[in-house]
């Protein structure tokens, strides 16, 4: 097992962490029943701390009847228990943090299960009753209300479904995402109240951090008007009560040291950057670049735009390829379109596996370099493409609410293989996984990759290893051949990115420090290959 690292200055650990997604149904399953939990994770924490990485941040493990893969909460004080306890949570904690990695919970403002206390109260008093302005309840329109409220487009992409859904007394409740997730009325001081003890009630039990789910999205015009494509602001992105949100939620974070990372998606750099202003959220997902092509020009503007944004409010970028939500980087950069857009997912697109993986090494390399926080969501390290499941067997609402043409998300969430020789490549013992594994899979078993230098699990150990040669400092860029990019961070190391078509010299140098895949026979550095150098 890896010791842990010498002691970090606590309370900036996350300028620079790596942080490791862990989807908790899928990540290894300690019971054997078929479904991820807290005993697995605890079972694999040596893993993980081999691996180097500073923090996890774990999907939503609270008690939920999974509408949404456990972001349809019904009580954040107790834990799911097809995941486990919330006595194994803590201990689990702690004995993260024993090997110094810190642990961030993910928090659901924006809405709630409908099996949610609240919900179930509100359902049941009825119209008028104060129990609903803890939702958005209205009437509807038409002769007999009929028609939902207004024309909000649904956060499900692709989604063609009402946010709006209709009790049996008429009365009508808005929900973003699924009907199982009605949205939570913040013009009301019990929902502040609510969500503030709740981050006590975690910070109290050790976690040091808060992802917080669809943050742009809580504040709601009151009013509740149509929506107008472009109008400004938004009936219910991105609006300016958000911040007074945030403020608060900082004052009770900062009296624990903790720190948040923000869901925001949104298009507007500088309205981004006002979610990161200094009394605000410690940071935030780094959208732009998940989405970026594997193109020179893209990647280095992604890459400049960042900082630039970033700068002004002195909050570090994050780096993030992948996530719970999108299409897995060794897919995506296999394909022909190499950005990721939701509206862009179909089934049955063609996929070069093999320039994928290269691809995905080499902007392992490239983020891991960056100046601030890296997320690696798991598998990432395994190099696991995503799995196209069968239409029998998806679960995801996304792909129900679609009318059936979006693939949904599971196929980034497949249970994770951990052994070549176990049945379920060793994710649990007994029972089939929730969601099916693909045949191969046992090639990309951890144990498999473990004993070969060239995997990719090798590669982001080595790399997470060595990437404090980078330092601290600012990025600068150096001159390089078209099509590759170059650059060094202050004293530090340096970066080359070679995604011409031909291979490229590398610049002098006192030490190869690691490279995505073989230099060719010259010594070159070949085309989607990345390289660490000393200079
Ligand atoms: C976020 C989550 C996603 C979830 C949605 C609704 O985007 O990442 O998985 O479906 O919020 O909570």
């Amino acid at each position: 097992m890896a010791q842990p690292t010498p002691a970090r200055k606590p309370s900036d650990w996350w300028r620079s962490a790596v942080i490791y997604q862990v989807y908790v149904r899928s990540f290894a399953d300690g019971d054997g029943d078929g479904t991820g939990d807290l005993a697995g994770v605890r079972a694999r924490l040596p893993y993980l701390a081999d691996l180097g990485v500073d923090a996890l941040w774990f999907t939503p493990w609270y008690l939920s009847p999974l509408k949404d893969g456990g972001y349809d909460v019904a009580d954040y004080r107790s834990i799911d228990p097809a995941f486990g306890t919330l006595a194994e949570a803590e201990k689990l904690i702690a004995e993260a943090r024993e090997l110094d990695i810190r642990t961030i919970v993910d928090i659901v403002p924006n809405h709630v299960s409908d099996q949610h206390v609240w919900f179930r109260a509100a359902r049941a008093a009825g119209p008028g009753s104060p129990e609903r302005d803890l939702f958005h309840f209205r009437p509807g329109r038409g002769e007999r209300g009929e028609i939902p409220p207004n024309d909000w487009p649904s956060q499900f992409a692709g989604s063609t479904e009402p946010v709006w859904t209709r009790l049996p007394d008429g009365d009508w409740y808005l929900h973003l995402f699924t009907p199982e997730q009605p949205d939570l009325n913040w013009a009301h001081p019990a929902v502040h109240r609510e969500h503030e003890e709740v981050l006590r009630f975690w910070f109290e039990r050790g976690v040091a951090g808060v992802r917080i789910d669809s943050a742009a999205l809580l504040a709601k015009d009151p009013a509740l008007p149509d929506y107008v494509e472009g109008r400004d602001p938004s009936p219910f992105v991105d609006r300016d009560e958000l911040h007074d949100i945030y403020r608060s939620w900082r004052r009770v974070a900062d009296e624990y040291d903790g720190v948040f990372v923000g869901e925001v998606w949104l298009p507007d750099t500088e309205r981004f950057a006002r979610y990161l202003r200094p009394d605000e959220l410690h940071t935030a997902f780094n959208f732009a670049f998940l989405s970026c092509p594997w193109e020179p020009d893209r990647l280095r503007a992604s890459i400049d735009e960042t900082l630039a944004e970033h700068a002004p409010v002195g909050a570090p970028a994050t780096w993030v390829l992948c996530n719970h939500d999108v299409t897995r980087t060794v897919t995506r950069y296999g394909r022909d379109d190499t950005a990721f857009a939701f509206a862009t997912k179909a089934f049955d697109t063609p996929t070069d596996l093999t320039l994928g993986t290269r691809r995905a090494r080499a902007a392992a390399l490239l983020s891991l370099a960056l100046p601030g926080a890296v997320y690696v969501y798991q598998g990432e390290e395994l190099g696991l493409p995503e799995a196209e499941i069968p239409r029998a067997r998806i679960e995801d609402p996304m792909h129900f609410r679609s009318g059936g043409t979006d693939p949904g998300r599971d196929g980034c969430r497949v249970p994770l293989p951990w052994q070549h020789d176990t049945p379920y490549a060793g994710f649990g013992s007994h029972q089939e996984p929730w969601l099916p594994q693909p045949a191969d899979w046992t090639s990309y078993a951890a144990d498999v990759q473990a004993a070969d230098p060239g995997s990719m699990l090798r590669l982001y150990r080595e790399a997470i290893r060595l990437r404090p040669v980078f330092g601290d400092g600012p990025l600068t860029w150096l001159p390089a051949p078209e099509g590759v990019l170059h650059f060094t961070r202050a004293d530090g190391a340096h970066c080359l990115v070679n995604l011409a078509e031909a291979p490229v010299d590398l610049p002098d140098h006192t030490g190869l420090l690691l490279t995505s895949g073989p230099l060719d026979l010259r010594g070159r550095l070949p085309r989607d290959t990345a390289a660490w150098l000393r200079v």
